[in-house]
């Protein structure tokens, strides 16, 4: 094809395509630091100052003033996030085109809002996410239950062993004493015979404890299944739900500390909202804790109380503690300082979603080497609710 190069001004047909660009297009000149140019779109989107540090918090302009000050090749699809007129955060995706022009060199860029698009996508992974994990809790429900079954089978089996094992014991215990009252004190497994008396029945109803605590582990996870597959809000006892999270993860608990407190106030009112969500926040809260302890002796304080008329749950460690350069943010999807360890930088975004979704905060208090205290408050039911 033969391109007729007839009266054909390039530079105003340039200008017209830039001028009704689809996008905000801004032409930038990098040495003086100015603006040469922007279209439409983004003087609407900027306002009559035209002016990027009105949009940005001071960190996010760095960050914009770097991404076009080291701009010498083309960069696509850099995202920022920006103070919405509305108070709430947005993010910006950047596409750079650096050209050089004589002695200078301009970049011309263009952007967009992609905020809403962000948020339709994450609720999107959300819900699909949501399904996943109904369906496989489906599967871990049946699988639990003839689990479960066999082993309630196993325990009750085991009881009643155990308690003819004891009328048993009765019985011989009378010949012990008898032949300890002719020939004198003797040794039966390595304990003396007159204290044999005290031994086994203590011994006996460790046994049955330890087979209670097995049964009560599986009916609390079958519990959390079920939960898990009702999704709607109901009445929360939010002790008995710390009491579930702490038993589930007793052995967790256990490898990062020696030093681990529960103190919950008795007779707290209900709170509304969806078990299987909280037991998840807690699972994640004291997760952070646990994982900020650098040795076995640091403890874990978990208590619960009712503070401003609203339900705590307070989980205290004696970890590294959060420093204050990262504070503002560790709400935020995917940050973290564990990528190296697994961490995927969503445990207190989610746990802040959820606690907000049920008319509650999140408070924290920590600093470097201090210790963090997070306390979830949660609104209590006043009338039903109460115990
Ligand atoms: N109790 C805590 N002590 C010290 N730092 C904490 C504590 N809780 C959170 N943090 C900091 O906040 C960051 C974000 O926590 P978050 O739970 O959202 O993500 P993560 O623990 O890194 O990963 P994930 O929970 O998704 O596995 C952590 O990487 C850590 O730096
Ligand atoms: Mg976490």
């Amino acid at each position: 094809m033969k391109v007729s190069q007839r009266e054909t001004n390039i530079g105003e047909i340039f200008s017209k395509f830039i001028e009704f660009y689809i996008e905000p297009l801004v032409i930038f000149e990098t040495e003086r630091y100015e603006i040469l140019y922007i279209n439409e779109k983004a003087k609407d989107f900027l306002g009559n100052a035209a002016s990027f540090s009105d949009i940005f918090r001071q960190e996010e302009y760095f960050n914009f003033v770097k991404l076009i000050r080291n701009c010498y090749s083309i960069e696509e699809k850099r995202v920022i996030t920006f103070d919405k007129k509305n108070g709430k955060k947005g993010i910006l995706l950047f596409n750079l085109y650096p050209i050089a022009c004589g002695d200078h060199r301009v970049v011309i860029f263009t952007f967009k809002d992609i905020t809403k698009k962000i948020k339709e996508k994450e609720e999107k992974r959300k819900k699909n996410a949501q399904l996943i994990f109904q369906d496989k809790l489906k599967s871990i429900d049946l699988v639990t239950s003839s689990i479960s079954h066999e082993i309630n089978n196993i325990c009750n089996f085991m009881v009643n062993n155990l308690k003819i094992t004891f009328q048993a014991w009765n019985d011989v215990f009378q010949l012990i004493r008898e032949y300890e009252e002719e020939n004198g004190e003797f040794i039966i497994g390595g304990i003396q015979s007159s204290e044999i008396a005290s031994i086994i029945p203590k011994l006996m109803v460790s046994l049955i404890d330890g087979i209670n605590r097995i049964s009560d582990t599986i009916d609390d996870f079958k519990k959390y299944i079920r939960e898990g597959l009702k999704s709607g809000f109901s009445l929360i006892d939010v002790n008995e739900t710390v009491r579930r999270v702490v038993n589930i993860l007793n052995h967790h608990i256990f490898l990062y500390t020696e030093n681990f407190n529960v103190r919950l106030q008795e007779s707290l009112p209900k709170i509304r909202g969806n078990i299987q969500k909280l037991e998840q926040v807690i699972i994640n809260l004291l997760t952070n804790a646990l994982q900020s302890l650098s040795e076995r002796c640091k403890g874990i304080y978990i208590s619960t109380g009712i503070e401003d008329e609203r339900v705590y749950i307070e989980i205290k460690d004696e970890g590294v503690g959060i420093p204050s350069n990262i504070m503002p943010y560790i709400f935020e999807p995917f940050f973290s300082t564990k990528y190296a360890t697994g961490g995927s930088g969503l445990g207190l975004y989610l746990s802040k979603a959820i606690i907000e979704e049920f008319g509650g905060e999140i408070i924290i208090d920590s600093g470097e080497n201090k210790g963090t205290i997070i306390k979830v408050y949660l609104p209590y039911e006043s009338e039903n609710g109460k115990f």
